[in-house]
C-alpha cells in the first residue's frame, strides 16, 4: 500500500537519510514538510515541488515550539512525523568521554524528538478522526541486547534513551490514534559515517517507507515496535 496524498513531516530534511525521506515521499505525491536547521544550507532539498523548507532545531526547546507552530500555518494535520535527526558526537572511549558528550547526544538525540512530538501534538497536528504515525529513526547501536562491542557511551545511551520515550508516547497517545513506531535504517553511507556503510541512504529509506506502507496496509504491528530496513524486528 503505497504512502500517498499524504502530510509528511521530516524533521532533520537536510542532508543524508532526512533528506533522502523528503525526496521519497515527495516522489510518492505527499506534501512534505521539512525541517532544518538551516533551511538555506539545505541545498539537497531546494526546489522540490511539494516540499516546504521550515526552520527547526531541535536541541533548542524555543526553536521547536516556533517550528511547530510554523507546521500548524501550514496544515491542519500531520499523517507521518519523520523523527530523524540525530547527532553521533564526539568518537570517544571509556578514558575519554565528558558529561558534555553525554548531554550533547542526549540533547539532540532522545530530548529533541520528544519535544518535536509534545509540540506538534499541543498544536493539535497529531491524531484525532486521522490517525497519525510517528516514526523516530534510532540505531541498532542502541539495543542492549545487540550490544556486542561495547563503547560508543554517548550515542548508544541516547538512542536506547529515545527507544524508551517513544515506548511512553505509543501508549500516551494511543488514544489520540497516533501510532509510534521505531525505526532502524541500517548501516547507511552518509557524512554521519563518514562515507562508511553497507547501504546507500535510496535502499535504506526504500526500505524503511516499506515498514510504514506494511503498517498502513495492517501487515506490520507498528505501534511501540522497533523494525529495521528489512523490515525484521529488532530486538531491545
Ligand atoms: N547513517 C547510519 O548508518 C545510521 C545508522 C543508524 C541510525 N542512524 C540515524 O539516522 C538519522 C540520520 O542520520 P544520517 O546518517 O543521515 O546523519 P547525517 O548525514 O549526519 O544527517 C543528520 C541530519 O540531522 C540533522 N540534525 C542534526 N542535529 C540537528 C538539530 N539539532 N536540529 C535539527 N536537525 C539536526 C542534520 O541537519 P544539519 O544539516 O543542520 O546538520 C542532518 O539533516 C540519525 O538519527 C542517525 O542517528 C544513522
Amino acid at each position: 500500500m503505497s504512502i500517498t496524498g499524504k502530510t509528511v513531516v521530516v524533521v532533520g530534511g537536510s542532508r543524508g537519510i532526512g533528506a533522502e525521506f523528503v525526496r521519497q515521499f515527495a516522489a510518492k505525491g505527499n506534501a512534505v514538510i521539512a525541517a532544518c536547521r538551516q533551511p538555506s544550507q539545505a541545498k539537497e532539498v531546494q526546489g522540490i515541488d511539494g516540499v516546504k523548507l521550515t526552520t527547526c532545531d531541535i536541541s533548542s526547546p524555543q526553536s521547536v515550539e516556533r517550528w511547530a507552530a510554523e507546521v500548524k500555518e501550514a496544515t491542519s494535520h500531520v499523517d507521518y512525523v519523520i523523527n530523524n535527526a540525530g547527532i553521533y558526537g564526539r568518537r570517544v572511549g571509556l578514558t575519554d568521554v565528558t558529561a558534555e558528550d553525554m548531554l550533547a547526544t542526549f540533547t539532540t538525540n532522545c530530548i529533541g524528538p520528544l519535544l518535536v512530538v509534545q509540540q506538534l501534538h499541543k498544536q493539535g497536528l497529531l491524531g484525532g478522526k486521522q490517525q497519525t504515525v510517528v516514526a523516530s529513526v534510532t540505531s541498532k547501536v542502541g539495543s542492549v541486547a545487540d550490544n556486542q562491542s561495547g563503547g560508543g557511551y554517548a550515542y548508544r545511551a541516547s538512542k536506547s534513551a529515545l527507544n524508551i520515550v517513544n515506548k511512553s508516547l505509543s501508549i500516551d497517545l494511543a488514544d489520540r490514534n497516533v501510532v509510534c513506531t521505531l525505526l532502524h535504517p541500517g548501516y547507511v553511507v552518509t557524512d554521519m559515517t563518514g562515507g562508511k556503510g553497507l547501504i546507500d541512504k535510496q535502499t535504506s529509506v526504500s526500505g524503511m517507507i516499506g515498514v510504514l506502507e506494511d503498517g498502513a496496509a495492517g501487515k506490520l504491528p507498528l505501534q511501540g515496535t522497533w523494525h529495521d530496513y528489512k523490515k525484521e524486528t529488532v530486538p531491545w
